[in-house]
């Protein structure tokens, strides 16, 4: 196996660093090394066909999260797709007139089934991002919209559609850079302790800490997107786009996106530890989650890749200790498209990839476990009522469904459409896949290519 890591900074200092000229010496290298100390892990992830139930309707899937129920939650942007229209320059979003997204946005699924036990978050946000659910099981959610973080009471069976926030951080549809605002915030990590970190996010490029109350403690990082290092320092952010807890180390990693890698900070105070990048994964990583399998393993997903098409866009396990990836996971052979995030349950037994184009949820199930979910199952209608939670009535979500779908449908085709023209584009005006040419800023494709990166 084929694998390229690592730059490792401990206490400051830089271990191993490399350019992309000795990548296949240095794969070599590597390899050796894992020969004399072969990888713990062997677990590999397939596919659980049928799942979710074909009465289960969503739009762009931005996150997934999971709760201590054994519940899946689903955040969808409803009809709503982020793209070059979204915005004004100076990151106020332009539809606010259009009001929230009136569809439930967070659908609850049993990992089992595939049916909808629950479904919540109507009338409440407009873009949304991240959602992390907390060891009570309350919900924080990101919406880049309104550039705010909501932290929401667990659902239960009186919960409606919609709910009133137990905290609210950020100023609703006012981006900035204080303390009391954030600029299309991406994702939320909770500490045992409640403290939590945002990571703010598409325009700001650092990570701050609160304590549970709210209050802010603290913050790091910097942009790299003004500074255009080719290899940026540790703190340095391109777009900080999802976080995981490796609670048993007090260790917080955060997919630095754009960037092509992650950075693993102290969760209490900050302090930088190690990054990990990998030619195999490439230049972006959308969603990063932990597990405390066979010691502890990162489940990662990568994205497309402008200059490095060859790079094969899948989800990776990577076991934390060395550093090495283990296997990788896709869906029944095929690579995802544009994953946007990732869920392991505690146990890495299960697996979760929310997928923004085309709009999918997908579970990945161990090789020791079989999830077997029979077209009936699949076909059925939606319960009325199911185990955890009963449920509020869904007919005016049902009777629209179709026409939601059609425009969704039509609405992945043209995207689609544009990719395509955006990629050969890009394609025909790039001479070289090297990571460091798009860095120089100034012309038009450089912009062009920031604005088609930041959709997501
Ligand atoms: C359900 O959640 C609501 C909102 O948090 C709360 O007020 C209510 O007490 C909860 N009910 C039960 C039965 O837990
Ligand atoms: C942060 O915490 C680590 C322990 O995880 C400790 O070694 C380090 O000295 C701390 N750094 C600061 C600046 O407090
Ligand atoms: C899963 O199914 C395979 C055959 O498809 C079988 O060999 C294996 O024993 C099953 N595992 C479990 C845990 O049931």
């Amino acid at each position: 196996m084929r694998i390229n890591v690592i730059t490792t900074y401990l206490f400051g200092l830089i271990t191993l660093s490399y350019t992309d000229d000795n990548q296949y010496e240095r794969s070599e290298k590597v390899e050796r090394e894992n020969a004399k100390t072969p990888p713990p892990i062997t677990a590999e992830y397939h596919v659980v066909t049928n799942w979710p139930a074909k009465h289960v309707k969503y739009g762009q899937v931005s996150s997934v999260a999971y709760d201590s129920q054994s519940n899946v939650y689903v955040f969808h942007r409803g009809d709503r797709v982020w793209n070059s229209d979204t915005f004004y320059d100076n990151n106020l979003y332009k539809h606010r007139a259009d009001g929230p997204i009136a569809t439930e946005t967070v659908l609850v699924l049993d990992p089992n089934t595939g049916h909808l036990v629950k479904s919540w978050g109507a009338n409440m946000f407009y873009l949304p991002h991240g959602i992390t659910i907390d060891a009570y099981d309350n919900i924080w959610i990101t919406d880049v919209a309104l550039h705010q973080v909501f932290k929401y009471p667990r659902l239960n069976s009186t919960t409606t559609a919609t709910s009133n926030p137990l905290m609210t951080l950020g100023t609703a549809f006012t981006p900035g850079s204080s303390h009391k605002h954030f600029c299309k915030p991406t994702s939320v990590a909770v500490l045992p302790n409640g403290d939590f970190w945002v990571a703010d996010g598409y325009c700001n490029a650092r990570l701050i800490k609160f304590n549970s109350d709210g209050m802010f403690l603290s913050q790091i990082g910097r942009s790299t997107r003004t500074t255009g290092e080719l290899t940026p320092a540790p703190y340095h952010f391109q777009v900080p786009h999802s976080m995981t807890l490796i609670p048993d180390q007090n260790i917080l990693c955060v997919a630095d996106r754009e960037n092509g890698r992650l950075q693993c900070f102290d969760c209490h105070n900050g302090t930088f530890l190690q990054s990990l990048e990998s030619d195999v994964i490439g230049r972006k990583i959308y969603g990063v989650s932990y597990s405390h399998m066979n010691g502890g393993v990162l489940y990662i997903v990568n994205g497309p890749q402008e200059f490095t098409p060859a790079v094969k866009i899948r989800g990776f396990v990577v076991d934390f200790r060395s550093q090495s990836i283990v296997s990788t996971f896709n869906p029944g052979g095929d690579e995802f498209h544009l994953p946007h995030d990732v869920i392991s349950s505690d146990s890495g037994e299960r697996l979760f990839v929310a997928e923004i184009n085309p709009f999918r949820i997908w579970q990945f199930v161990r090789n020791d476990l079989n999830v077997t979910i029979s077209d009936a199952m699949y076909t059925a209608a939606q319960p009325s009522a199911s185990g955890l939670l009963s449920l509020p009535s869904l007919s005016g979500q049902e009777q629209g469904g179709a026409l939601v779908l059609a425009v969704l449908v039509i609405s992945a085709v043209l995207l689609v459409g544009i990719a395509v023209l955006v990629a050969s584009f890009v394609y025909t005006k790039t001479t070289t896949g090297r990571r460091g040419k798009r860095r120089r800023a100034g012309s038009v494709e450089h912009l062009f290519l920031e604005e088609t990166n930041l959709v997501h």
